[in-house]
Parts: structure tokens; C-alpha cells; sequence
């Protein structure tokens, strides 16, 4: 079975791993942290990078640090994986739900104009499936109606917009480095921000509260939000291969997109030049959910695995009540998407066959 993902460790990860082991640093002291937190900002072009535990505590050291209260508002889009809305609702403020786009599947701010309240805090857009979103748009917006900004990387490690690198561009980006994303340290994240104020408050609050000058001492109630020295080794190895990671990514991208936009039946998400390739994903016209199940089946059976979208948010139990704007593309893009095996090691040829065992599944279905 070809997987629809897989991490590629074929740098420095056991060498460091084992740096780990042989100096018996394995938790959240060592100097892979450190490292990895400097590499992380230098590329990312933040003056801080705060290493956590995972992507979701991630957002919710971002919420906490920005002082998000219970009762708050927070803007998220609706198509999205859950964790960005969960982040919001472990603070015990309400996620809001907006719209997205057609043809970026990324917030859609003209419809968040109508979800804005007193209690709106704050907007968390999420560059969805590697693709930037509108950062000038979403930034006049924040502006204008005083919402913090934290921007859910999560899925689009090196993506841009307008040449700064996504993370860089709202008052916190977080990022996850679970194992299917572009980088990985198995279970991990980062806080990206510009911001002293934030990096101090996130640092804390990421140790348990503990004051930094006076050790075992907790002013307040913070969490065990670290990474562990392994993971920042893993994490370090990556980072040292990030722009090949980008580049083979890119590849395999151009070449799905070169078969499949061929097809009719095809949908591609619109073009830019600055996004990157997490999961390869494109819609089939006049889809619906069953039938990309039935394309899911087919491919199985041709040894590929594949993924359908994110469920809009509010069709789910825990979503399903929250104040939202008209979703009617999010409901459309999420029925129609599917996904296609996207990792470094695969083989050019390997994608070739797997973009022409959908074209020949499509021919024989539409
Ligand atoms: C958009 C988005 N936000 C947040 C997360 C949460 O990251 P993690 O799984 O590392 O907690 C993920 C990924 O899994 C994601 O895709």
C-alpha cells in the first residue's frame, strides 16, 4: 500500500537521537531545544520561537498568552481540522465559525464581518493544505476591529505571502510537527512570534508557570507544555533538510497538477507560486461525499491510500451550535476534496501512476 504520508528521517535524526541516549538529556532540557527553537526562528524570520509539546497546545498557549478569556470570541474558519477549534474552547471562549473561500479553501474575511461582536478577541486564520492565506486582508481587518492575530501553520511549513513566510506575519503563528506534517518531531510545535511580551509570557506559562528567577516558585497556574530534547533533535535533523523537504514536495505537486488538470472533472485549487505541498488536494466536480468514498475504495484496491477533506466544523456534535456565518463553501469544498499520497520519498514515477489511476477511476465513475 502506498500511505498517504510518511516522515522522512534520512537526515541527521538517529545521529542526534542518539546524542540523546549517550548523554542522557531525554527530557525538556538539552541543547536540542535551543537549537532548534533558534532554527525555527531564523527561518521563519521571528525575532522568538517558543518549542511545545504539539500543534493544539500550540494554539492554546497562543489564546492564553494573548490573555483570550472565557466568554471571549475567536474567528475561525469552518473548514479546518478540529484542533483549532478546540484550542479555543479549552479557554472556555466561543469559537466563531467563517466561511472560506472557493477557490483558496482559506478564510473568507467579508463574511466574518457579520460574526463580529463586543466579545470578538480574536481571529486564528489557518493556511490550509500548505496555501497562504490573504495575510493583508486579515490583517486590515484585525486592525480595524482590534483582534489579536494567530495564524494556524500547522499544514504549510514555508508557505508565503507577499516574501515573508507565513508565522511571521500575525502576533503568534503555531505550528505542529506531528508525524505526517512537512517537518516532523513525531508530537511537537512551535510559537512564532515578534513579540518579547509574548515570548516571555509563553515561556512561562509553557513551564508550569514557575517565575523565572525563582525556581519551584508559581505565580500563577501554567501548564507542562514543553518539547522533549529528542523531539528537537529529530526536529534540528529536519530543519537542516528543509529546503530539499520543500523543493521534492514542490515536485511531486507540478506533477500531479500537470496529469490531473488535464481532467474535466478535475477541480485545482487555484494556482500560487508561494504556497507549499503538505497533503497534494484537489476537488472533483460534482462530487459528493459518496462518491469520493467509492474513489477512496477503488484506489485501496490499487494498493494507494488516500484522505478526504476536513468535515465542515459545524456538522460535528461539539460545533454544531456555535455562532457561524453562511457556509456554503466550506460544505462544498469539504464534500468534493480528496487527497493524494505526498512525501519525499516517493518515487516521480509512483505519483505518475497514482495521478493516472485516478484519471482512469474518474473516466470509468463520471
Ligand atoms: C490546521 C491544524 N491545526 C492544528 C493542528 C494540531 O496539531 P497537532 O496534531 O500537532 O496537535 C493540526 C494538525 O494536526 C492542523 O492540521
Amino acid at each position: 500500500m502506498i500511505p498517504i504520508a510518511k516522515a522522512c528521517l534520512d537526515g541527521n535524526e538517529k545521529k542526534y537521537l542518539a546524542q540523546c541516549v549517550d548523554t542522557e538529556w531525554i527530557s525538556s532540557a538539552g541543547k536540542f531545544v535551543d537549537e532548534f527553537e533558534k532554527l525555527n526562528s531564523s527561518f521563519y524570520d521571528t525575532k522568538y520561537a517558543v518549542a511545545v509539546s504539539n500543534g493544539t497546545v500550540a494554539l492554546h498557549l497562543a489564546l492564553l498568552a494573548l490573555g483570550i478569556k472565557e466568554g471571549d470570541e475567536v474567528i475561525v474558519p469552518d473548514f479546518t481540522f478540529a484542533a483549532t477549534a478546540n484550542a479555543v474552547l479549552y479557554i472556555g471562549a466561543k469559537p466563531v465559525l467563517c466561511d472560506v473561500k472557493a477557490d483558496s479553501w482559506n478564510i473568507d474575511i467579508d463574511k466574518c464581518k457579520n460574526l463580529l461582536s463586543d466579545k470578538t478577541k480574536a481571529i486564528i486564520p489557518v493556511h490550509v493544505y500548505g496555501q497562504a492565506c490573504d495575510m493583508d486582508e486579515i490583517m486590515t481587518f484585525a486592525k480595524e476591529n482590534n483582534l489579536f492575530v494567530i495564524e494556524d501553520c500547522a499544514e504549510a511549513h514555508g508557505a508565503e505571502y507577499k516574501g515573508k513566510r507565513i508565522g511571521s506575519i500575525g502576533d503568534i503563528g503555531c505550528f505542529s510537527f506531528f508525524g505526517n506534517k512537512i517537518i516532523t518531531t513525531g508530537e511537537g510545535g512551535i510559537c512564532t512570534t515578534n513579540s518579547q511580551e509574548l515570548n516571555d509570557r509563553m515561556r512561562v506559562l509553557r513551564d508550569h508557570g514557575m517565575n523565572k528567577s525563582k525556581r519551584y516558585w508559581h505565580d500563577e497556574v501554567g501548564y507542562n507544555y514543553r518539547m522533549t530534547n529528542m523531539q528537537a533533535a529529530i526536529g534540528v535533523a529536519q530543519m537542516e533538510n528543509v529546503d530539499t523537504i520543500l523543493k521534492k514536495r514542490n515536485e511531486i505537486e507540478a506533477l500531479y497538477n500537470s496529469i490531473l488538470g488535464k481532467s474535466e472533472h478535475i477541480i485545482l485549487r487555484k494556482e500560487d507560486k508561494d504556497k507549499v505541498n503538505w497533503l497534494y488536494s484537489f476537488m472533483i466536480k460534482d462530487a459528493d461525499l459518496e462518491m469520493i468514498t467509492k474513489i477512496q475504495e477503488e484506489l485501496k484496491s490499487e494498493g494507494i491510500d488516500s484522505r478526504s477533506f476536513f468535515f465542515p466544523l459545524h456538522k460535528m456534535p461539539p460545533y454544531k451550535d456555535l455562532k457561524k456565518s453562511n457556509l456554503d463553501n466550506s460544505i462544498s469544498i469539504s464534500a468534493r476534496g480528496l487527497s493524494l499520497p505526498t512525501y519525499n520519498q516517493l518515487e516521480l514515477t509512483t505519483v505518475e501512476h497514482i495521478a493516472n489511476t485516478v484519471l482512469s477511476i474518474l473516466e470509468n465513475k463520471i
